[in-house]
């Protein structure tokens, strides 16, 4: 199986009651390296172009509004079949439906605030990390 990158974020829920570090641990303990990491506070236009595939569903205001609201860290994970792993350790984007032991199962506050992203498909993962960092920040 191949190494593969995929994009990840502590969302704002999770920066906000301190769980960057009890994340980044589910993320190591799965297998995943974190090959570039950073903490930026996001305006709401720079969370409404990352999430701009979700322009017209009805709670896409609100999700921007959260995502700028504090900080997030805006990372790279490495690992094998990393895109598909780090779904998993993630768990279900509702958290009443997140298997146990997920971050989502773990952390989540509801299917807004669910403490992560990650992404969903090779290509996606591509643009997302593009969108946060550049070929120098990914540093292994
Ligand atoms: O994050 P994930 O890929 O699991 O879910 P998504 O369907 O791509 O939705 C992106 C994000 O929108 C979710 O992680 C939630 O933060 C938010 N969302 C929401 O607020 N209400 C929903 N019914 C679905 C998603
Ligand atoms: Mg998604």
């Amino acid at each position: 199986m191949a190494l593969e990158r995929t994009f990840s974020i502590i969302k704002p829920d999770a920066t906000r009651r301190n769980l960057t570090g009890a994340i980044v641990k589910k993320f190591e303990d799965a297998g995943l390296r974190v090959v570039a990491s950073k903490r930026i506070h996001l305006s709401k236009a720079q969370a409404g172009e990352f999430y701009k595939v979700h322009a017209e569903r009805p709670f896409y205001d609100e999700l921007c509004e959260f995502m700028a609201s504090a900080p997030i860290v805006a990372q790279v994970l490495e690992g094998e079949n990393a895109i598909a792993k780090n779904r998993e350790v993630m768990g279900a984007t509702n958290p009443a439906d997140a298997a146990a032991g997920t971050i989502r199962a773990e952390f989540a506050e509801s299917v807004g605030e669910n403490s992560v992203h990650g992404s969903d498909a090779p290509e996606t993962a591509e643009v997302e990390i593009a969108y946060f960092f550049s070929g120098l920040e990914l540093v292994g």
